[in-house]
């Protein structure tokens, strides 16, 4: 291929990518934006490796290497649960920070182009620069993956003066830049190279360890946004446009998305970053998941009882969580929606923007039980109506119902912005136990006089309400 065809096929490229991500804005768009984004890369593939800067000698590393990362995503794409979606994203950005590393360093011995002057000083600190952003995204992704995947704890760690341990670091790291830009040769060069990576690598893990549970969804979209960086970075250091512009799109995208979920959890971006969320006055919340001691009295409902309650409201509003997920219930919940509304009632669902553990988790699942979308209502569109509601059905939400996130100054996650359900003539909360949630709080709602707890699986609870209703 020459080099006008590689470069159209990039321009094409990167239009199919724009393309990807406007359809990936709207759940009705979705899937084509996906189709998109794949052709997009087929072509970004096709064109890279038959460009004239790859040697035919260098085909069979190529097919081989495609051969075998395709195999193992083909295997994780096949084996993930939906649940585990999470943990595969922060597993997928480690390795984009891996790679921007080891090419960063590939391109540092390699002699093969001799770079003079201005020119070599901006080679060595695009290497610089794209490695510092990829071993903070890879080691960061990897305690993230972590904590998603519940094989680190979800409690902030908190190091005494982490904050001038995070500034020393940087003086360091700009120090050692200085010192590699004007190292004579490579050998001088690769030892504040190595020593800038094994603090970027030190700090990628402090940062995300010192974020508590409840701030997991800004550092998700963070690391797809740094991932999207290293990518850049990567493109610069290969002096290749198209990785250019995608990271860019990327590392941008994911700057956005970090934005919008920083004002879902009222949060300023900066305090996430700095850590400690999710631990009221600075002691770390208890771990999540572990039961806390019950702070009052709860009233039992059972299925039929619930049926009954639903079938003779006027309005309902569901309000799904994590659990509905991990239950896998929301074909069942399809089923009562239709059901319902095939006897009159009005039936919309309540989604939190962190619902889940996913940007869109909640969207997703219910687009795939088919929901219209027009029933499927943003936070802010529907948390007035819970008033005029006669039933809100929390199907394993928690935290993202707890009202002490507005009466609890001192709550962990005080000043989140949550789903009012305690507003309805009647909230009903199906789970299994009196568990937390992720950011680990009790919440209040289970103990009020107008809730009721339906215990149990989502799934199997839903579909003894669905045999109740049908009977
Ligand atoms: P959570 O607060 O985690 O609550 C989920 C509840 O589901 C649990 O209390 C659990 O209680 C219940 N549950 C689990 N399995 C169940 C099953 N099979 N059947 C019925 N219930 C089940 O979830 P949420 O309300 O969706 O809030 C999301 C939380 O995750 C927020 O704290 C958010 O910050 C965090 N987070 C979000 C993201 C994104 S991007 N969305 C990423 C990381 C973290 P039982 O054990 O008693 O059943």
């Amino acid at each position: 291929m020459n080099a006008g065809l590689a470069t159209a096929s990039y321009i094409g490229a990167t239009i199919l990518f724009i393309l990807s991500l406007g359809g990936l804005s709207n759940p009705e768009t979705a899937r084509r934006g996906n189709l998109f984004g794949m052709i997009g890369m087929a072509l970004a593939v096709i064109a890279t490796v038959l460009s004239p800067r790859v040697s035919p000698a260098g085909y069979a590393w190529i097919v081989g290497a495609l051969v075998v990362g395709g195999a193992i995503g083909l295997v994780a794409a096949k084996k993930v649960q939906m649940t585990q979606m999470p943990e595969l994203v922060a597993l997928m950005h480690s390795l984009v920070g891996l790679a921007a590393c080891l090419v960063g360093f590939a391109s540092y011995v390699d002699t093969s182009i001799v770079f003079t002057g201005a020119e070599k000083t901006i080679h060595e600190v695009e290497i610089y620069v794209g490695i510092l952003i990829g071993a903070v995204t890879f080691s960061g992704s990897l305690v993230a993956f972590g904590k998603l995947s519940g094989k680190i704890g979800g409690k902030p760690l908190l190091l005494p003066g982490r904050h001038w341990l995070n500034l020393a670091g940087l003086l360091v790291v700009l120090w050692f830049g200085r010192e590699f830009v004007r190292a004579e040769s490579v050998q001088a060069g690769m030892t504040p190279l190595i020593i800038m990576t094994v603090i970027a690598l030190l700090f990628g893990i402090h940062m995300v360890m010192a974020i508590g549970g409840a701030d997991m969804p800004v550092v998700v979209s963070m690391l797809n946004s740094y991932s999207g960086w290293a990518a850049a970075a990567t493109g610069f250091m290969l002096s290749n446009d198209l990785l250019i512009v995608v990271g860019a799109l990327v590392g941008s995208s994911g700057a956005i998305l970090s934005y919008i979920m920083c004002r879902a959890m009222n949060r300023n971006f900066i305090s996430v970053i700095a850590g400690g969320f999710g631990t009221g006055s600075g002691s770390p919340a208890p771990a999540a998941g572990a039961g806390e001691q019950p702070a009052g009295e709860v009233s039992p409902i059972a299925a039929v009882e619930t049926a009954e309650l639903l079938r003779e409201s006027k309005s309902v509003i569901i309000v799904p969580g994590y659990g509905m997920a991990v239950a896998q219930a929301q074909h069942t919940v399809y089923e009562i929606t239709k059901l319902l509304r095939e006897k009159g009632v009005n039936v919309r669902f309540g989604i939190h923007p962190v619902a889940g553990r996913m940007p869109g988790h909640m969207n997703v699942l219910l687009a795939e039980a088919k929901v219209p979308y027009d029933i499927v209502m943003e936070m802010d569109e529907i948390n007035e109506d819970f008033p005029e509601t006669d039933v809100a059905m929390v199907i394993g939400a928690n935290d993202i119902v707890n009202p002490a996130a507005q009466d609890d100054p001192a709550s962990p996650i005080a000043g989140m912005p949550v789903l009012e359900v305690w507003k309805a003539r009647t909230s009903i909360v199906m789970k299994r136990s009196m568990a937390s949630g992720y950011a680990g709080v009790d919440n209040p709602l289970f103990y009020k006089d107008n809730n009721r707890m339906l215990f149990g699986d989502a799934k199997k609870m839903l579909d003894e309400v669905l045999g109740a209703l049908r009977a």
